[in-house]
This record gives structure tokens, C-alpha cells and sequence, in this order.
């Protein structure tokens, strides 16, 4: 086992709850793998851990010099906190159309932020935008472009995923069900499993308002970290077995409830992949065991309007 220092200890090897009751009778086993142990609270430390390694091997990073990357700010907080750890400084291109909680975590853990101002949220420009702005800081510092939208090292940080639940369960997985962005961590969670149990359904999970997998029309949703509007270059006939579309409302509903009757607190995406499980669990009924993940917790989603209702 590679051994790291302090903090980055932390990073995977996290626990996998059997869903007690959701499910409902008649159902399979339902696990969720949490995410949220991880250091910064999400999966993404793993695939940060991974860039920054990778590159350490490959020669391209040396001691002491710049990182580079634009971010939304889940993977800049994680890439934050490995770089603290392990002396890189990092310099940030992000916007005020982000979350203030991952801005601020990014500067808590001593990423040096720099902010392209958007008032009108999450516009078609903006990721373009934020992407020249980092590669003028690569050349103006000489430092190094992670690059987490083009980085194949990041599936090397998440097949941990996977390769931790083929032994922590007892027996056979019959079903792995994740929601999709870029599809590392569906990639990382599905394919060690199928490899050991090539018979396991494999489930990628989109939104219903955007279900572009199952062939139909990019549109808006509010499934944050996926449900990009085209087809990822990970998701090919190859690498699932069925598709499962899951709207706004019902990721929404299913993460506040799994939350008020399970203690699993999670964010949208983790209430897709929990909503679509449970479907699967249902076809395939007792006896049989399904993995889904919960990429990070509901926390990180407080200051929307995810958790802000009492009662619905
Ligand atoms: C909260 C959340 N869920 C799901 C995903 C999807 O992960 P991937 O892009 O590896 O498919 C992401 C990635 O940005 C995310 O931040």
C-alpha cells in the first residue's frame, strides 16, 4: 500500500451503507458508497490526488512549482487541498457564478483565486472564458495546467471507487448505478465491478430534461455536476447496460428523503443515482445486491434551495 503524507491518508477507503428501508419491500439490496468521507467532503480528492501524482511521475510537475486550473469549485477545492499538502501554490480561475461555499473553501485551504464576474450565472462563454484565462497564467508563470476536462489521469483516482466495493461487500454485485458528467467516477465505480462480475447491470444515470444517452434533446436541469448536453467520450455502447433518466424533482425529492428517513445526506446528483438504484433494485428483487454512489454531501448544497424547504 503507497503511503501519503498527513491529510491525503484520507483520501478513499470510505465506508458503504446498505439503505435500510427506501428501497421498499420486495427490492434488492441497495448500497451507497459515501463520498463525503473524503477530506474535502467529495470524490473529488480522489481524481485531484491522481492529476497531481500522475504528474509528479511523468517529471512534468517539479518541487515548488504553479499549478494551474479553472473550476467550478468542487475539484479546485479538492486540488487545493492536495496542493497545500504537498507545497505546490495554486493559482485558481473561477467565477462569482459558483457557489460562494466553494470559493471560499478553495481560499481556506490556500488556492490563490482569481474570479471572472459573471451576472448572469452559468452562461455558454464563461467556461471558455475561464479556460484562456488559466492557460495566460500558465505562460505567464510557467506553471502547470492540470487541465481536469482533458486529464486521463483523473479515471486512475476513481477506479478506487470500484475497486474498494468489489471487497467490501459480501458476494456478488448485480447492479452499479451512477449519475454521469464527464463519466470518471461512473467509470471508475462500474468497471472494476465488471470486471469481477461481468453479468453486473451496469446503469449510467442523466436527467430526464436532458436525457441526451437515451437519444433524446439536450435541455435545463438542476442535477449539478452532470447532464453536460452531449454524450461523454467515456459513455460507449461498451460501458453500460441500461440508461436511466431521472428529472430535477425527483433527484431532489429522493435526496431529501433519504436524508430524513436513512441519515445518507447527499446532493442532487447522489439523489439521482439513489432514485435510479432503487428503480433497478425493485427489477431485480431480493436476493440480489446494487452500488450507487454519493459524490458528496448535501452541505455543499445549503445555501440553494435543495434542503430549504421543511416539508416537502
Ligand atoms: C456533485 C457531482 N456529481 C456528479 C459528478 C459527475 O462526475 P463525472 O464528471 O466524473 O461523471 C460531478 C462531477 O463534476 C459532481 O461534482
Amino acid at each position: 500500500m503507497v503511503h501519503r503524507p498527513g491529510a491525503l491518508s484520507g483520501i478513499g477507503n470510505t465506508p458503504v451503507v446498505k439503505l435500510s428501508s427506501f428501497p421498499g419491500d420486495g427490492a434488492a439490496d441497495v448500497w451507497v458508497k459515501l463520498e463525503a468521507a473524503n477530506p474535502t467532503g467529495s470524490y473529488k480528492d480522489r481524481m485531484a490526488l491522481a492529476m497531481i501524482e500522475g504528474a509528479e511521475a511523468r517529471g512534468e510537475l517539479s518541487p515548488g512549482q504553479t499549478v494551474v486550473e479553472y473550476t467550478g469549485g468542487s475539484t479546485g477545492t479538492s486540488l487545493a487541498f492536495v496542493c497545500a499538502i504537498k507545497g505546490y501554490p495554486l493559482r485558481i480561475v473561477s467565477s462569482n457564478a459558483f457557489a460562494e461555499e466553494k470559493l471560499k473553501s478553495m481560499i481556506a485551504f490556500g488556492a490563490d483565486l482569481e474570479i471572472i464576474r459573471s451576472d448572469t450565472g452559468i452562461h455558454p462563454r464563461l467556461i471558455p472564458q475561464m479556460q484562456e484565462r488559466a492557460a495566460e497564467i500558465v505562460e505567464e508563470t510557467g506553471g502547470f495546467p492540470t487541465d481536469q476536462f482533458n486529464n486521463l489521469d483523473t479515471l486512475d483516482g476513481y477506479l478506487g471507487i470500484g475497486v474498494e466495493l468489489v471487497t467490501q461487500l459480501d458476494g456478488e454485485i448485480h447492479g452499479a448505478v451512477a449519475y454521469v458528467g464527464v463519466g470518471g467516477a461512473y467509470t471508475g465505480l462500474t468497471r472494476p465491478i465488471h470486471d469481477r462480475w461481468p453479468d453486473v447491470v451496469r446503469t449510467v444515470v442523466e436527467p430526464a430534461e436532458s436525457a441526451v444517452i437515451s437519444g433524446q434533446p439536450p435541455g435545463t436541469h438542476r442535477i449539478e455536476g452532470g447532464g453536460v448536453g452531449f454524450v461523454p467520450q467515456l459513455i460507449t455502447p461498451d460501458s453500460h447496460d441500461r440508461v436511466e433518466a431521472v428529472s430535477t424533482d425527483e433527484a431532489f425529492a429522493t435526496a431529501r428523503a433519504v436524508a430524513r428517513t436513512e441519515g445518507v445526506w447527499t446532493g442532487p446528483s447522489g439523489g439521482a443515482s439513489i432514485a435510479a438504484a432503487v428503480r433497478l433494485a425493485r427489477d431485480l428483487g431480493p436476493g440480489h445486491q446494487v452500488v450507487t454512489v454519493q459524490p458528496d454531501s448535501g452541505l455543499k448544497y445549503l445555501s440553494g434551495d435543495l434542503y430549504a424547504e421543511s416539508n416537502t
